[in-house]
């Protein structure tokens, strides 16, 4: 066979024909999207297309011709003053956003809960990250919004912080009171940076949330392939006219991006933006309707809790995702993690990710409804798999002490460091992240103090079989810390 000699090939033409039902991003879901609006034409022969700047091919990072236009039409459908394509993730974005706001010895205002490229970036921009706590949903054990009192409070006590960094919608669809924060972070004359990574539908349909430049961000970072139909990797950049130095930001886009962008997938993103202009309302009021109807089921008849908006003024949450999944299966004594290998092995289903209590399904523009009836029908049934002990997951507490940081983690980073025992450790500063899921909550930056009870924390997530990112030794047996 040919393809055993190509294994990245192979992977992904296997996993193609395994016709797993796909409940996790890209949003196209294998193209899906194009079949359903008779549009597959236009990405054929994808191969053919792919090259590099020729005459009448305009160039991501001094655009005059097409990706200019596309863009300004993008800024138009988005409602942004000026937006930008990313071919590296929001990822990129997130690095841009940051660098282009602040020098070298800034503080910035960051989640506690953020996507490690928002750490990234401030390692990059050799920053000093002052963290804002997320509000926990005890039932569910994972962070929430961030509280408008919180924030405000963050700047009292840092009022040299030059911005503020929010995740809006996070990764299992709460969204935060950003037009609120917006206020109170201009009224101090701060910045509003948002990772809007899993929000690149909400301008598109009057019943999903304010989008974060609608709700006046000064910049927010969107991966449009995780729910809308480009590539995996093409996101955008929005961009509100006023507070920020554009020559600045594009010179950033430029460093943290390849000088060989590929076309095909700036095309995809042109293409994304094409397919909302002219179909985004109609495509999503059938995604918002039936995931509505799996959510109002699984409420209604299994022991499971599906996130809705009946948590809407709880836990910082301003609104919910109506288009994302996110099944609590503790009522049912089934772990996230061991759920999602239900749905796969039994029932052919891959959903986007699952932690301790939760799964976390993706439903997109391109799902119909025969996909929601399959997922809806797996989930009911999933409670004869019960096994109890995974309910031991349920069980395990965070640590009380709060963290508290010694040096800035880009400072961390280029310190003398050793491997440490665990037992050994308090007391000691930590060379490296901690990330248990759930919640997804770092519990140890770089250049933080350890605590004992993090320590016995970590130790028990391990022990239940919890994967603790960010961690030199996965067993925990070592810790790196600074000599
Ligand atoms: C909340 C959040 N922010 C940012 C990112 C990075 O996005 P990308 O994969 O487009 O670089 C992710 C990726 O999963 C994410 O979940």
């Amino acid at each position: 066979m040919i393809y055993d000699d190509i294994p990245i090939l192979k992977s992904i033409k296997e996993y193609a024909d395994s016709e797993a039902l796909p409940f996790h991003m890209p949003g196209h879901k294998r193209g899906k999207i194009f079949n359903k609006l008779g549009l597959e034409y236009l990405l054929e022969n994808l191969i053919e297309m792919d090259t590099t700047e020729v005459p009448g091919v305009d160039n991501l990072h001094s655009p005059e011709g097409a990706v200019l236009e596309a863009q300004r039409r993008a800024a138009e459908a988005f409602g942004a003053d000026y937006t930008f394509f990313l071919i590296n993730g929001t990822t990129s974005g997130i690095y841009a956003m940051i660098l282009a706001v602040t020098k070298p010895g800034d503080k910035i205002l960051i989640p506690r809960n953020a996507h490690r490229s928002v750490v990234s970036g401030t390692i990059l921009g050799k920053l000093v990250p002052e963290y804002l706590m997320p509000e926990i949903d005890p039932y569910m054990g994972i962070p929430m919004g961030i509280k408008v009192s919180t924030v405000a409070e963050a700047l009292d006590h840092h009022p040299d912080a030059k911005a503020v960094f929010i995740t809006s919608p996070t990764y299992y669809g709460a969204c935060s009171d950003i037009e609120a924060i917006a206020k109170i972070v201009h009224d101090r004359g701060k910045l509003l940076l948002v990772d809007e990574a899993h929000g690149s539908h909400f301008p598109f349909h009057p019943e999903l949330p304010i989008s974060a430049i609608k709700a006046g961000a000064d910049m927010a970072a969107q991966s449009t392939h995780k729910t809308l139909a480009s590539m995996t990797g093409s996101s955008m950049l929005h961009v509100k006219d006023g507070r920020i130095d554009i020559d600045r930001l594009k010179f950033f886009l430029q460093l943290v991006q390849t000088t060989s962008p590929s076309h095909v997938m700036l095309a995809s993103l042109d293409v994304a933006r094409y397919i909302m202009e002219k179909h985004g309302h109609m495509i999503l009021e059938e995604c918002i309707k039936y995931s509505n109807m799996v959510r109002n089921e699984i409420n209604a008849k299994s022991p499971f809790y599906c996130l809705g908006k009946d948590k809407i003024n709880s836990y910082g949450i301003h609104d919910i995702d109506s288009t994302r999944i996110t099944i609590c299966l503790k009522g049912g004594g089934i772990s996230g993690v061991k759920g999602e290998e239900i749905l796969r092995n039994k029932y052919n289903i891959q959903v986007e990710m699952s932690d301790a209590r939760n799964i976390v399904a993706i439903s997109s523009i391109a799902d119909d409804e025969e996909s929601y009836m399959r997922l809806l029908r797996a989930v009911l049934d999933m409670g004869r798999w019960h096994n109890a002990e995974d309910e031991l997951l349920h069980e395990i507490r965070l640590p009380y002490s709060t963290p508290v940081c010694s040096i800035p983690p880009y400072e961390a980073l280029y310190r003398q460091v050793e491997y440490i025992d665990v037992e050994k450790s308090p007391g000691h500063i930590s060379a490296e992240m901690a990330v248990p899921y759930p919640p997804g909550i770092p519990v140890l930056m770089p250049g933080e103090y350890i605590e004992k009870d993090i320590v016995d924390y970590l130790r028990k997530c391990i022990g239940e079989g919890i994967k603790i990112s960010g961690v030199s030794d996965p067993k925990f047996n070592k810790i790196k810390v600074i000599k």
